[in-house]
């Protein structure tokens, strides 16, 4: 019993392990092997072998048919010959004589002229040949041939030779039996031959009918692309036949659409790189036709008069204007904005346009007019003593005047008449700028209900009770739902916007798709990092870096050997500059080594000089660097230089090459473009970043040295550390962040906009036939296929 015990299980265990190496192994196929191989060709290969295998079997069957007949058609003739003689066989085979044996030997020398015949002869009773043809062959004794009382038949195989010998009762065997042996080889050549003219004209056929069919798909393949391409090409137009009343998508058709589009996400998954000439071909192949506006306060080019005589171009300081103006110059189009230079109305057309660049226009600059009233309320009133500090945390308190908002409201209409006056197709791409235009977007959408728009908010969004304060929340809110996407450079600012529509807006939220439903509008709401053009125009031309310190300590008056921090921005407050000044004193004071070493250099371009905050804020930049230069300098040095006017791009990237370290000290910013910039200019990787924590550029740069602008000896602790950095630990740093902001242009961040723009406008066109349109695809499309 145990043995036997021992024995099953022994057995049984063997068969588990020989199942579970056999499952391993199909598992091993299925995954390591077959899984790798395409499907087309894994379904080719078994085709390929089924068709063999039914080939050869068909071939060996008609082989074996051929072989068969052509036995059958032997022994009948040979029955035939025998028979037409044998009666004298029977004569003769009764003789013993010799006589009658050399003329039986004759008689069967003659039967076996038929070829098919080999040799003919007798085996008498007692198992002996007699008469056998001179062709018998030797080897086949008459013992082993089977004989009987009626006719017999067997196949013999001599000396490599197939033999049918066949055996005919005499006198019903009583006086032997004549045996025919027949040659095969014919018979089986016979076979062969067939066999190969089947499988040859089986494979002609193959060929035959798989071209014809292969030809017949690819014409239908190539048809029912073009026609699909076609079709799509209209639905992202929005060249759609009149609204049909059948309700929904075949399920095939929105399939292979949304197919379409999967492939060309997974393309845009993939590494781009971007250039102004990458996102003219995403334009022109993702919308085509489309024509391209943007709105922004702030124009790219300001014309002033300039004393003396003569018309001076300014470009101003302005992050949205450095992305934007880029991205509209490789794309072309219309950029309406405020005309504010004092020489604006004088360049302009009877229009109010210019084309720009000045020195290569390739876009046209629609400038609209504001009265100096409406500049207050809706410049310096509700955009920039109400919006602006309240987007800010910067614990500069917002300003809500009723007056304000009534001019906020009467431009942003300007502006909106001014967009559809522009627009020349009913479904533009509108690019809305910034806090100015809250409520533009519904305003254009009532009035271009197809239009695609666009809008970016350049700085941040607060939290849901900061933003609470502001007694127009609602209208602001409902203005920028009227947009198709609506951009912030980071999530965290889009979650903020989520949450403060949850809070006060009654409408529909999908975080999952990130996007708000509002009177049965959907705006998707998305993070778009902006960034800045690369390689930068304003490095054209630039000096190599030593040379660019060497003319910025000369023009500053800095000693040679003096270290040079930077900080370059509008004299703005939410900026830091009195922190970051503040952390240069202490740096002096920690370290005191620097004395007499290093300067800082603050170029601050003046900016809405008209509200109180930004001039008490100069006026306390300027009062601390004098007390800082008073407590620290010497009659030959300065440790803080201020140098407030306007800088032109190419002197704040001479300033860039030239120092040690830039400081980005924003006590809140959206992204900051400085730091980029700063980034951008180091093409000798040298310098060290020195970056707010609060700046979006914080999230990117992150080999920047990071620091809490509200701590000054955090901020001069970093100073310090850059002062004294090693190249190498330098050069490592700046060669991440530059390859960051190489990839991450400002091509990329429009690209991105453009490309989600054409996602929806294609889904919007689909939606608009699935909604009652439908028949109208399936028909377009046969319509294409002819
Ligand atoms: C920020 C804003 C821009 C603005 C710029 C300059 O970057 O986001 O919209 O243009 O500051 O300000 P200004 O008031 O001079 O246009």
């Amino acid at each position: 019993m145990t043995i036997s015990n021992n024995v099953w299980n022994a057995s049984k265990s063997s068969v588990q392990l020989a199942l579970t190496s056999l499952w391993r192994a199909l598992s091993f196929l299925r995954d390591r092997v077959l899984a790798r191989v395409p499907r087309p060709a894994v379904f080719i290969a078994l085709g390929t072998i089924a068709g063999a295998g039914v080939l050869f079997t068909v071939s060996s069957l008609v082989g074996v048919a051929v072989e068969t007949w052509s036995r059958g058609d032997v022994q009948l003739r040979a029955r035939i010959v025998l028979l037409s003689a044998k009666d004298q066989i029977e004569e003769l085979a009764r003789d013993p004589s010799p006589e009658a044996a050399a003329e039986l030997q004759a008689l069967f020398a003659r039967l076996i002229t038929d070829e098919r015949l080999q040799a003919v002869g007798i085996c008498e009773p007692d198992g002996r040949m007699r008469a056998p043809t001179s062709t018998m062959p030797s080897r086949l004794l008459c013992a082993s041939i089977r004989r009987g009382k009626a006719e017999t038949t067997m196949p013999i195989r001599l000396d490599s030779q197939d033999l049918l010998v066949s055996a005919f009762p005499l006198a019903e065997g009583a006086l032997g039996h004549v045996v025919i042996v027949h040659d095969l080889t014919y018979a089986k050549a016979r076979s062969d031959k067939a066999r190969i003219y089947i499988l040859a004209a089986t494979v002609i056929a193959a060929l035959l009918v798989s071209g014809a069919v292969g030809l017949a798909m690819l014409v239908l393949v190539r048809n029912w692309r073009t026609a699909l391409r076609a079709t799509l090409e209209d639905l992202r137009a929005g060249r759609v036949d009149a609204p049909h009343t059948e309700a929904a998508l075949p399920a095939e058709l929105r399939e292979a659409l949304d197919q379409y589009d999967l492939v060309r996400r997974t393309i845009d998954g993939v590494h781009i790189d971007w250039t102004p000439e990458t996102l003219q071909r995403a334009l022109g192949s993702e919308l085509p036709g489309a024509e391209v506006l943007v709105v922004s306060n702030r124009e790219p080019y300001i014309h002033n008069h300039i004393e003396g005589g003569g018309i001076s171009v300014q470009i101003p300081a302005s992050g949205l204007v450095s992305a934007i103006e880029p991205v509209i110059r490789a794309c072309g189009g219309t950029w309406i904005a405020h005309g504010s230079g004092s020489a604006d109305r004088d360049t302009v057309d009877a229009a109010d346009r210019i084309a720009v660049p000045p020195d290569a226009p390739s876009y046209a600059l629609r400038r609209l007019w504001l009265t100096e009233e409406q500049q207050d309320g809706y410049y310096y009133g509700f955009s920039n003593e109400g919006m602006w500090p309240l987007c800010h945390i910067a614990f500069v308190r917002p300003t809500f005047r009723e007056s304000d908002w009534r001019y906020y409201r009467e431009v942003n209409e300007m502006f909106a008449e001014a967009v559809v006056r522009e627009a020349k197709t009913p479904d533009p791409i509108v690019l809305v700028q910034d806090y100015h235009f809250a409520l533009l977007p519904r305003m254009v959408r009532n009035r271009l209900p197809k239009a695609t728009i666009v809008t970016f908010w350049h700085i941040p969004w607060p939290n849901a009770e900061t933003f609470g304060i502001c007694p127009w929340k609602e209208e602001i809110i409902d203005g920028l739902l009227g947009s198709s996407i609506l951009g912030f450079h980071t999530d965290f600012h889009c979650n903020n916007f989520f949450e403060t529509v949850d809070r006060f807006v009654e409408s529909r939220i999908d975080r999952e798709r990130r996007s708000i439903t509002l009177g049965g509008h959907e705006t998707l709401v998305r993070p778009y990092p902006i960034s800045i053009e690369w390689p930068p125009s304003a490095l054209a031309g630039q000096k190599p870096a030593a040379a660019c310190g060497v003319a910025v300590r000369s023009r500053f008056g800095l000693g040679e050997g003096v270290r040079i921090g930077v900080g370059i921005e509008r004299f703005d407050y939410t900026k830091g500059i009195v922190d970051r000044l503040h952390a240069v004193d202490a740096l002096l004071q920690n370290h005191p080594e620097w004395l007499g070493r290093f300067t800082f250099i603050q170029a601050a371009a003046p900016t809405r000089s008209k509200i109180a905050s930004y001039r008490a804020l100069q006026d306390e930049a300027v009062a601390l660097a004098d007390e800082i230069n008073a407590r620290h300098g010497t009659p030959d040095w300065r440790p803080v230089v201020l140098s407030i006017r306007h800088h032109q791009p190419s002197e704040v990237f001479e300033l860039f090459r030239a120092a040690d370290f830039c400081v980005v000290s924003s006590l809140h910013d959206g992204m900051n473009l400085v730091a980029k910039e700063f980034v951008a200019a180091r093409d000798d990787e040298r310098g060290v970043l020195v970056l707010s924590t609060f700046a979006g550029a914080s999230r990117e740069l992150v080999e920047g040295l990071i620091v809490n602008p509200y701590y000054a000896y955090d901020m001069a602790d970093a100073m310090n550390r850059a002062l004294t950095m090693p190249v190498a630990e330098q050069e490592a740093r700046m060669r991440q962040m530059r390859a960051l902001v190489r990839t991450r242009n400002v091509y990329r961040w429009a690209g991105q906009m453009l490309l989600d723009a054409a996602q929806l406008r294609r889904r919007e066109a689909i939606e608009t036939l699935a909604a009652g349109n439908i028949a109208a695809l399936p028909r377009l499309l046969s319509r294409r296929m002819g």
